[in-house]
């Protein structure tokens, strides 16, 4: 007899912890698990270091230091042209994972309905188990990963509670057209629903593609809860900063299920996060930010493209999935196996962030949040591997 509480007994290892652990077995390039394996900025790291030095070191208020919640609210004025109160609308929590999970635990009822995106990430399927909400999936579908009306629509009825949205999306690289995202305002309008918006990859988008929040369509200011991190734009997914930003009845949703999940995250990091916010706009920092990214991702399209593989570029985040379909293997999990074991090159098996069967089992994730030097020897590995 097991003494898991059954709530989580279905979880297992996920999927990252796996890969890692095999890449690292094998000592194979990591292009698994997305997060940068470079160094972040020197400003921020000042920042945290003197925000230490100076005493910030005891409990953050449990909606978050105040200069970052002005920060926050002053980027979403700059970015989206929304006037935000710092005070009532912006909750700070640990990573853009709270957030999701304060967001469901504080809307979402037992028997409620959510709509998903699969691919998901994969923290919002359990978010969602643990609030005994029930999933209603719409699967996006390659190589365009496009958003059909009617399929859409079809989902929502009356017990639709909370949609739930991301983009730039992870795992395909999908950024959210504005006629798609007026459409999903629409449909959240005529149902009385609300949506939560993971936009970690804000800042991340590529061929001049732009990012459009939600919270900025007309209709949404009352009915989205908007979620973001430091993780991904600063290159510090160790520090868990991340946060919610929604008119105040959806932010009491969050802040009320934080207070008794984490109460408040790590204080000078917090503080460092507002330094950083600051700055970024008139140091260009967003622009550096995307036009590394759009090297990095350029470089890595062109090996896989040279060993043969048929990449779907993504328009947005750090991540291209392959299309695998031609290769032989059985599915996506045999791939990315022998490719970690026998070409010593990592990715990641997209069937995870999928509940319908078969999902994502001829494609494979990789990230390309790596040193130059990683994603050459990747090439190199999948070229000989290729024998080309
Ligand atoms: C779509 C998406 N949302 C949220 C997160 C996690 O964000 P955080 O580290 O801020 O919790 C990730 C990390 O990979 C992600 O890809």
């Amino acid at each position: 007899m097991t003494r898991l509480a059954r709530r989580v007994q279905g979880f297992g290892t996920t999927i990252f912890a796996e890969m890692t652990m095999l890449a690292n077995e094998h000592k194979a390039v990591n292009l698994g698990q997305g997060f940068p394996d470079f160094a972040a900025p020197e400003f921020i790291k000042e920042a945290a270091r003197e925000s230490i030095a100076a005493e910030i070191n005891q409990y953050a208020p449990g909606s978050g230091q105040p200069r970052l919640r002005r920060a926050i609210a002053q980027k979403m004025h700059r970015h989206y042209g929304l006037v935000v109160d710092p005070d009532r609308e912006v909750t700070v929590t640990v990573g853009a994972t709270e957030a999701i999970f304060a967001a469901i635990m504080g809307l979402v009822d037992a028997g409620d309905e959510v709509i998903l995106f699969e691919p998901y990430y994969d923290s919002y399927l359990p978010s969602l188990q643990f609030a005994g909400g029930v999933p209603r999936l719409y699967t996006l579908r390659p190589p365009d990963w496009g958003i059909d009306e009617e399929e859409l629509e079809a989902l929502f009825n009356e017990r639709t509670k909370v949609i739930i949205l991301n983009t730039p999306h992870n795992p395909t690289g999908k950024v959210f057209s504005e006629d798609e995202l007026a459409l999903i305002a629409r449909l959240c309008t005529e149902h009385d629903v609300v949506a939560v918006v993971d936009e970690v990859y804000e800042h991340i988008v590529f061929d001049g593609e732009r990012h459009h929040s939600l919270l900025a369509m007309p209709g949404m200011r009352e009915r989205t809860v908007s979620i973001s991190s430091a993780g991904k734009t600063f290159s510090v997914t160790g520090w868990k900063v991340g946060w919610s930003v929604a008119a105040p009845e959806l932010s009491q949703a969050v802040f009320r299920a934080h207070q008794f999940i984490t109460y408040s995250g790590a204080a000078p990091l917090q503080e460092a996060a507002a330094h950083a916010l600051e700055l970024a706009d008139e140091q260009g920092y967003y622009e550096e930010l995307g036009t590394m990214y759009q090297a990095k991702r350029d470089y890595l399209l062109q090996a896989l493209r040279e060993a043969g593989l048929q990449p779907i570029p993504p328009k947005g985040t750090y991540f291209v999935m392959v299309d695998i379909s031609e290769l032989g293997f059985d599915d996506d999990v045999a791939f990315c196996r022998y490719l970690t074991t026998d070409v010593g090159v990592a990715a990641i098996p997209p069937s995870a962030f999928y509940t319908t069967t078969g999902g994502g089992q001829m494609l494979a994730r990789f990230a390309f949040c790596k040193t130059e030097a990683a994603l050459e020897q990747a090439g190199r590995r999948l070229r000989r591997w290729r024998g080309v």
